[in-house]
């Protein structure tokens, strides 16, 4: 499949090489200065081109949309209609961020949107996935869970059915269980989990954002045939 990424910064940087790796064809953009992007475009070999933004959403039957949330009105003008009719999976989370590099949730926002939702006004004619949110970078590569009993989720939301399946076998692709949380507006609770990721990380792991995978069993926690039993 041909994919877009736009924007391989700490997320989509990530995706490129696990998605060249499972054999796609790949244009890569950076927001930014784009030649930190040498290195990675050596490593992916003739897997992955450097390309504009407007390039690499022109190329991407499938596009990942991965930019910072205050980025979005810029990057979605440099696109135009470039992704009309595209499959978008955009992994924002509504953050802005400090000086110091230091995060924060727009919880004003996001009480009655989320950036999947956002973005899809923006761009009425695409097909706007929302997923790879959850995940801090350094643990969205399958080699980090590869002593885990069970590979992590990534949640997923659509309104688009066959975006969703195209979503799933690239989540697979990734090195993750997919996990489908029903129609875009439930990128809302998709964004919601990643403020809760956070207070945990910040109280119970000094907020490591590694950990942030300890946190996570507390969603993943599924009952087992027992456990129905008692429900039942
Ligand atoms: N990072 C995560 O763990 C993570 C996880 C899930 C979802 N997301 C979401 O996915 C989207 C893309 O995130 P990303 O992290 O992949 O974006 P990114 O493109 O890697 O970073 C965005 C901007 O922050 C700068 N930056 C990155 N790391 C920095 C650091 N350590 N110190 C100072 N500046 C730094 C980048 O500068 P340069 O251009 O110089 O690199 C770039 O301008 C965002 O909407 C984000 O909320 C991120």
């Amino acid at each position: 499949m041909k994919i877009g990424i736009l924007n391989a910064g700490n997320v989509g940087g990530r995706l490129a090489r696990a998605w060249a790796a499972a054999g796609h064809d790949l244009v890569i953009a950076k927001d930014g200065e784009d030649r930190k992007l040498a290195p990675l475009l050596a490593e992916l070999g003739g897997k992955a081109l450097l390309g504009t933004i407007r390039e690499a959403a022109e190329f991407g039957e499938v596009v990942l949309f991965s930019v910072y949330w205050p980025r979005v009105e810029a990057i979605v003008a440099e696109v135009g209609d470039a992704l009309d009719g595209k499959i978008v999976i955009e992994t924002m989370n509504p953050l802005d961020v400090t000086s110091d590099f230091v995060h924060f949730h727009d919880v004003e926002f996001m009480r009655d949107s989320s950036t999947s939702e956002n973005l899809q006004q923006r761009l009425p004619k695409a097909r706007v996935v929302k997923g790879f949110n959850l995940l801090a970078a350094p643990v969205l590569e399958a080699a980090a869970w590869s002593e885990a009993p069970v590979g992590p989720a990534v949640f997923y939301a659509t309104d688009d059915v066959q975006a969703g399946q195209i979503t799933r076998s690239l989540v697979v692709d990734a090195g993750f269980r997919p996990v489908n949380a029903g129609p875009l507006k439930a990128a809302r609770q998709i964004e919601q989990v990643a403020v809760l990721l956070h207070k945990v990380a910040d109280n119970e792991f000094n907020g490591d954002a590694d950990l942030i995978r300890l946190a996570m069993t507390v969603i993943e926690a599924a009952p087992g045939p027992i456990a129905r039993d008692r429900v039942a």
